[in-house]
């Protein structure tokens, strides 16, 4: 197929692109580098030995994505373009909205229009309530979200779902990431997030490397097995892998399905920290700071639906998120500034 694939520079989408490409897809691209730079599209080819096709430009703006579906037979689009840091999206929540709904709203109205009616959605766990029990199933309760980010995803999933249900000749596949880690096992292409990094395994990695001094870590009186925060990571290489399993899907299957791309077991703060001294042998300087406001002890996936429906499982373990992480660090330790 076809794919127009937005904000496909990014981390997850730069990730996908090699996946889609070694899946025998084409992958289009557009992105307008707000957080990415467009050497990652150069790695994938370096990877993949194909040039992947790069429209610079914002999925806000109708023109150009009329330009864009003019020029090329789009079979289906993933849109991973987007907004997502949490604290920033509390002091610029406009902005959140208006593009994170905004580029949504336009990508289907122009998509509609050139009859290209299956998109796959990179939604997130954050869409579910705090007070659900784990682990997390499709069907858990959504809403009371703790920041605009997780409203915008919120917000797009219902958009998507009435534009499933008001023409049923569309294909919207709504996917809930968990907490995508790692990097590609080239060491070519992974997340360099700019300034200091909010989540955790970027933390670690440039606290390895000596560009932070220490990880604090968020917390030790939870109610989990060792005192700090458990999450479901997931290896960037399945969940790219996931994105190729929802296309296979949406060109199967009309109206709206959910699925969440997680592996289904929680690790704690600590345990991730010693699992990447242990694959890279390094030390990971850390000190026990206060709980970081709105983070839940615990949150991981069921992903039973994936494997089920999708036919789609996580197969990357832990040593190998932390090994992946760390040989794209320690190869690109400014990512891909020179
Ligand atoms: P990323 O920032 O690396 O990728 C997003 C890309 O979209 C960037 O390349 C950015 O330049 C581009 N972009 C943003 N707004 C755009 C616009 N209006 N027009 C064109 N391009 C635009 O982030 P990522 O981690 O790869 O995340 C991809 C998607 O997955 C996002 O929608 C994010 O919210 C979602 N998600 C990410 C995580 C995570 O932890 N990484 C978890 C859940 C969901
Ligand atoms: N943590 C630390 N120190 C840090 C960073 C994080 O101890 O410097 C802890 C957190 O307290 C939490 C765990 O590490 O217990 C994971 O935190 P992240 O910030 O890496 O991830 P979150 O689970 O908070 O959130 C991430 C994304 C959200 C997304 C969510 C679910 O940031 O956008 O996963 O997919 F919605």
């Amino acid at each position: 197929m076809n794919v127009l694939v937005t904000g496909g520079a990014g981390y997850i989408g730069s990730h996908t692109c090699v996946e889609l490409i070694e899946a025998g897809h084409t992958p289009i691209v557009i992105d307008n580098l707000c957080n990415s730079s467009a050497k990652s599209l150069d790695r994938v080819r370096e990877i993949t030995g194909t040039a992947v096709k790069f429209y610079e430009g914002d999925v806000c703006d109708e023109t150009a994505l009329e330009k864009i579906l003019s020029e090329n037979a789009i079979d289906c689009v993933i849109h991973f373009a987007g907004l997502k840091a949490v604290g920033e999206s509390c002091s610029i929540p406009l902005r959140y909205y208006e593009n994170n709904l905004g580029s949504t709203m336009t990508l289907c109205r122009v998509m509609a229009k050139h009859g290209v009616k299956k998109i796959v959605f990179s939604s997130s766990a954050t869409v579910y309530s705090g007070d659900n029990e784990m682990p997390l199933r499709e069907t858990s309760k959504t809403g009371n979200c703790t920041n605009p980010y997780g409203w915008t995803k919120y917000m797009c999933e219902q958009i998507l779902r009435d534009i499933a249900k008001a023409d049923p000749e569309w294909s919207v596949v709504l996917l809930r990431y968990f907490n995508p880690v790692g990097a590609h096992k080239s060491g070519k292409i992974g997340e360099h997030p700019n300034g200091i990094p909010n989540n955790l395994m970027p933390f670690i990695s440039q606290t390895a490397i000596g560009k932070r001094e220490k990880l604090s870590v968020f917390g030790d009186d939870y109610d989990t097995h060792d005192g700090t925060g458990v999450r479901d990571y997931i290896h960037v290489v399945d969940l790219a892998k996931g994105h190729v399993a929802a296309i296979s899907h949406a060109a199967k299957n009309k109206g709206e399905a959910v699925f969440n791309l997680g592996t289904g077991t929680g690790y704690s703060v600590l345990d991730m920290v010693k699992a990447f001294e242990t694959a890279n042998d390094i030390k990971v300087p850390y000190v026990i700071a206060p709980r970081r406001p709105g983070d839940l002890a615990t949150c991981y996936a069921d992903p039973t639906k994936s494997r089920e429906v999708l036919h789609w499982e996580a197969k990357h373990d832990q040593t190998d998120m932390c090994r992946d992480t760390w040989h794209w660090q320690s190869n690109n330790p400014n990512g891909y500034d020179e």
